[in-house]
């Protein structure tokens, strides 16, 4: 779970349907051992006025994606977004139940800067709720326990839950900066 959420690669096939994501520019990590922040742009198809019509919530997307993520290892993500409506702040927790079972928890904080985000609520948190979903379907499909062949640039997010899963609760020098 800790590695599909810290997969930048998985946004352009996991939740394409719901945001359109078109592709992954990652940007900057910044490793502090067991707390780190992630910055990556995540570009949009273009909607058609027809498909705005028939699913409403297209129209809160922005062409770009921006994300931030502040991750402290190895319970919690708080996801920074932007949107032209105000600014959201999802912050996803994580507690292990059994040894096949996690809980999830996702708290929003969003501050307005338009009126319509109040009314917006609501929408933001299906939007939540949809990510939860899909990714809890992909576990079992991905992510088994093989080793890598191919290494893309995006990987530095999994790259950093393997080192610290395997020295944890011990924090090893941060070697992950780029
Ligand atoms: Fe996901």
């Amino acid at each position: 779970m800790l590695l599909n959420m810290h997969d930048y690669n998985h946004q352009n096939g996991t939740h394409r349907p719901l945001f359109k994501i078109e592709e992954v520019q990652f940007e900057k990590f910044i490793d502090n051992g067991h707390q780190s922040h992630a910055f990556y742009d995540m570009p949009t198809a273009r909607t058609s006025f027809r498909e705005k019509i028939s699913n409403p919530d297209l129209m809160l997307l922005p062409k770009v994606l921006k994300a931030h993520l502040e991750n402290y290892f190895p319970s919690l993500i708080i996801f920074h977004g932007e949107t032209a409506f105000g600014k959201v702040a999802q912050c996803h927790l994580f507690i292990p139940e059994y040894q096949m079972r996690t809980r999830t928890y996702v708290l929003m904080f969003g501050q307005a800067k338009h009126p319509a985000f109040k009314v917006l609520g609501n929408k933001f948190l299906n939007f939540a709720r949809v990510v939860v979903e899909q990714d809890a379907d992909i576990l079992g499909k991905i992510y088994p326990n093989t080793p890598q062949k191919i290494k893309l640039n995006n990987e530095v997010g999994m790259d950093w839950v393997r080192r610290n899963f395997a020295s944890f609760p011990e924090t090893v020098e941060p070697n992950f900066s780029k």
